[in-house]
């Protein structure tokens, strides 16, 4: 399994506080059977001002951590990219990275209120060449209003990412109802673990990925785990709702 959405780094954010927890994450992630990691350090100015280098420099630190505790786990560069109005900007001079260099990058909205200008902003993105993998839709309070807004973000290229621990029930009956609703209607288009810490909020994809099986099958599990996060790393195109989101690489 692939992970695309995962706070591991240490010190940059709310997730890992040290190297030692973040070898740790690393170390429960392979024994979950998780082979590759895109570390994805929140990008939120006047909170957490991270940016390319320091997220770089983060990287090649747990690298040779991870290396040097002999765990078998890919990680690659990555942040979770919070709305921003000069979001566009940040991704194209790449002060803020994409997920392993590639067109696809994280955008987390925020929680609690639907940003009247989130769907031009995506659009922007796509017209530019960058495709927006909106993180954890089941979790926004706003999902309730505003589903069909992100439905028809998706509609235009943008991707949703649900968060594994939504699908467990970890994050409650509301995120675990959304996450349900999603899968069944062919909205989800990956899993994540979004983890921070490697006990609570752990980076977990198998029992998520082993509900998907059980309902949805053997395909969809793979699919939502493996071959979409895959395809997203190598930066090949993802059937996003069932239609092929043609974007030119940038
Ligand atoms: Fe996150």
């Amino acid at each position: 399994m692939i992970d695309l959405h995962n706070h591991i780094l240490p010190g940059l954010d709310d997730g890992s506080s040290s190297l030692a927890v973040s070898v740790e994450m690393a170390r429960v992630a392979a024994a979950d059977g998780i082979t590759h990691i895109a570390c994805t350090p929140h990008i939120s100015p006047g909170v957490y001002n991270n940016d390319f280098a320091a997220i770089r420099d983060a990287l090649q630190v747990l690298l040779k951590a991870v290396n040097t505790s002999q765990i078998e786990i890919g990680l690659s560069i990555g942040a979770d990219i919070h709305v921003v109005p000069d979001l566009v900007e940040c991704i194209c001079s790449r002060k803020a990275p994409t997920l392993n260099n590639t067109r696809y990058f994280l955008l987390e909205p925020p929680h609690h209120v639907c940003p009247p200008g989130l769907s031009s902003l995506v659009e922007n993105c796509l017209s530019r060449g960058y495709v927006p993998i909106i993180t954890h839709p089941e979790r926004l309070a706003w999902i309730d209003y505003h589903y069909d807004a992100l439905c028809e973000m998706q509609n235009a290229g943008a991707l949703l990412q649900v968060t594994a621990g939504s699908i467990s029930g970890s994050f409650g009956r509301r995120a675990r109802y959304w996450s349900e609703r999603m899968l069944e209607e062919g909205r989800v288009d990956l899993i994540a673990t979004d983890a921070h810490h490697f006990e609570r909020r752990p980076p977990i994809l198998s029992r998520a990925r082993d509900i998907v099986s059980r309902r949805m099958g053997e395909r969809m599990a793979s699919r939502l785990t493996l071959e979409n996060p895959g395809a997203i790393l190598a930066d090949k195109r993802v059937a996003a709702n069932g239609v092929l989101a043609d974007v030119p690489v940038p």
